[in-house]
């Protein structure tokens, strides 16, 4: 497959009129965990992930012609209005790494916009959703400059290998529904480099699940994803790990497609505790989860017990509790979690959202 390297994609910029483009892209919960990469950002298992309605970045990229040409990339970012010097410089970065993939890159100024629709502070990480919204940004913005692509699916390839380089999970987030990421031989099509969409077998049941986000602490994490993913290099754990999450992902691809709801939740939840195992388990060690998560955990347990009912729990790379669950029980869940478990939670504030359709391109406002 192509690394989409194209030194031909130059301007001539006395053509390029101004313009702006915009998306906003939803965030993923993985359901099977990538942990683990190698490469540029090459994931050492494959993973499958629900994408979110609610929770996503609305990211709008202006450019114009470079007035001064210079080295380097001339972009600037601006968060909820303000400008935003951490992510502008990351933005750079990403540019800089994309300059063999979209050498025009160095012949414009650009603008970015963006702001996210979850509070600013709430812990949750919006690295997928940012850069899977300028992915889409900037294969759309290649749309209007070259050629369009032969079809949706190109695009939309092109724009997973472009997130994924940004931030490996954001790949996902390109399809609605949910969507694998990583080699899987029973996959066809699937691939370590973007992810493909997996939403056309997902049994109705899954296909607008609750994911309520338990916002436990909303502190910054003390160790960042890339640092936990090289950790995995040195767990002694890994190998094994690798083989259980492949065999996981296609057993998960089977549970979707039936919609059976309750090995669904014993995949997700063994999922989150091997997550954070692994974490334990590397060296140095460390603990992201905290004292409420394993009570809310326990609690779960407890209701799960007490009611029968199919309310299941998975985690990211920190302390918050994404809640999944079917529509059909969602009056009683959330009866239960305002009554018993956001007493828990910082500021008492959790997350409504579910299973969404994906990311939409949306007219430019002034
Ligand atoms: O995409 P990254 O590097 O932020 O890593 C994400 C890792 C997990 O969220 C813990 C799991 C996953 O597959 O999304």
């Amino acid at each position: 497959m192509s690394d989409y390297k194209n030194l031909s994609l130059t301007l001539i910029t006395s053509e390029v009129k101004p313009g702006s483009i915009r998306w906003r892209s939803p965030s993923n919960i993985a359901l099977v965990k990538y942990w683990g990469k190698h490469g540029v950002q090459l994931p050492r298992n494959p993973s499958v992930s629900f994408t979110l309605d609610g929770a996503a970045t609305d990211t709008t990229l202006s450019y114009s012609v470079r007035e001064v040409a210079g080295e380097g990339i001339d972009v600037v970012l601006h968060l909820d209005g303000e400008l935003n010097e951490g992510f502008t410089e990351r933005t750079k970065r990403f540019f800089k790494e994309l300059l063999p993939i979209y050498p025009f890159l160095k012949q414009l100024s650009f603008k970015i916009k963006t702001s996210n629709s979850f509070p600013h502070s709430a812990g949750i990480a919006s690295s997928a959703s940012g850069m899977s919204a300028l992915a889409l940004c900037l294969v759309s913005l290649e749309e209007e400059l070259f050629e369009p692509f032969k079809d949706r699916s190109e695009f939309n390839a092109k724009a997973s290998y472009l997130a994924r380089l940004g931030s490996g999970s954001a790949c996902r987030s390109i399809y609605g529904g949910a969507a694998v990421w990583g080699t899987l031989a029973s996959l066809k099509g699937s691939s370590d480099k973007f992810a493909v969409p997996v939403s056309e077998s997902l049994h109705r049941v899954f296909q607008d699940y609750h994911d309520d986000i338990l916002l436990i602490s909303k502190s910054e994490k003390l160790v960042s994803s890339r640092a936990g993913h090289s950790l995995m290099d040195g767990n002694p754990y890994a190998t094994a790990r690798y083989a259980q999450a492949t065999r996981r992902t296609d057993e998960m691809l089977t549970v979707l497609r039936q919609g059976k709801v309750e090995r669904f939740g014993e995949i997700l939840e063994s999922e989150a505790l091997t997550l954070h195992a692994l974490m334990m388990s590397s060296y140095p060690p460390y603990i992201l989860i905290r004292p409420n998560t394993l009570t809310v955990i326990e609690r779960i347990h407890q209701y799960r017990e007490d009611t029968g009912l199919p309310l299941y729990f998975t985690l990211d790379a920190g302390p918050n509790l994404h809640l999944l669950y079917p529509s059909s029980i969602a009056t009683e869940v959330k009866k239960f979690i305002r009554e018993q478990l956001l007493y828990f939670c910082e500021d008492k504030m959790y997350l409504a959202d579910r299973v969404g359709k994906g990311p939409e391109r949306l007219e430019v406002s002034e």
